[in-house]
């Protein structure tokens, strides 16, 4: 099962920002023979793929691109929003949907996140679909109940061919730019849950199949940690990906585990 390694720029980086951390990384990692079984991926803002692709001119398809959200629908009267074919378009093979700042800043429910998820996944892109508890949920006992209902709703029009391109980021919303990583133990539970909840729903080996990734204050220093742990198959990294010194650390973890 290859690792992934993916980096969320947020609503960070023009466009000359993007090129010029697109190249530090590519830059470094084309001087290190790439692992096949490492996939990198960077999630720029939609104006900043174009220059974070040319940044990447060289080294690609070793490390790909992806829209930080997407809308279900081909084209249309959807203001602000955008379509896979437009990501695709833009040089995209992944997007990312139900990230915490979408469900709880932009108000999109678990069934409009599960509506983006496979129709993302129909049109050729692959997802990385976010869960997580606040902390509020997590205090009073609903951890496994918001695991359950986003992994459910998440998958629920996703076909099993289409499977094999989806990954689900378990990113408890508490650890998002908080600097408050989860513990070992908080990961390895959850993790464990949402392999339960996979298998459960789609058979033993399509749900042993699906990378499951950990995000949520990812460092250099704790990202090798994290990675051994058991059902953790990759990093979604927010912060520390804006720097390609302190992402490219985080890379070489992923490539040493
Ligand atoms: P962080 O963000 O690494 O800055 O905590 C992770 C994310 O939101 O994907």
């Amino acid at each position: 099962m290859h690792t992934i390694i993916a980096a969320n720029w947020k609503m960070h980086t023009t466009r000359a920002e993007a090129r010029a951390l697109a190249r530090a990384l590519a830059g470094d990692l084309d001087a290190v023979p790439a692992r096949a079984d490492v996939e990198i991926v960077l999630f720029p803002p939609f104006t900043a793929l174009e220059a974070a692709r040319e940044g990447l001119e060289g080294v690609a398809p070793a490390i790909a691109l992806g829209g930080q959200n997407v809308y279900p629908a081909q084209s249309g009267a959807f203001t602000g929003e955008i379509s896979p074919v437009m990501l695709r378009d833009a040089g995209c093979a992944w997007v990312l949907t139900g990230h915490s700042e979408r469900r709880h800043i932009f108000g999109e429910t678990s069934a409009l996140v599960g509506e983006k998820t496979a129709f993302a996944l129909k049109n050729g892109l692959s997802v990385i679909l976010c869960v997580g508890e606040t902390l509020a949920e997590r205090e009073a006992g609903q951890l496994e109940n918001v695991l359950r209902a986003q992994v459910t709703e998440g998958l629920a029009g996703v076909p099993a061919e289409d499977l094999a391109r989806l990954a689900v980021a378990y990113e408890p919303v508490w650890a998002i730019g908080t600097g408050r990583v989860a513990s070992p133990d908080d990961i390895v539970a959850a993790h464990a849950f949402v392999r339960g909840q996979l298998t459960a729903l789609r058979g033993e080996t399509a749900g042993r199949g699906v990378r499951i990734l950990y995000g949520g204050s990812v460092k250099p220093d704790n990202a090798a940690g994290i990675l051994a742990l058991d059902n953790v198959n990759g990093l979604l990294v927010g912060g520390a990906s804006l720097q390609a010194e302190s992402f490219l650390r985080i890379i070489r973890a992923g490539q040493q585990a």
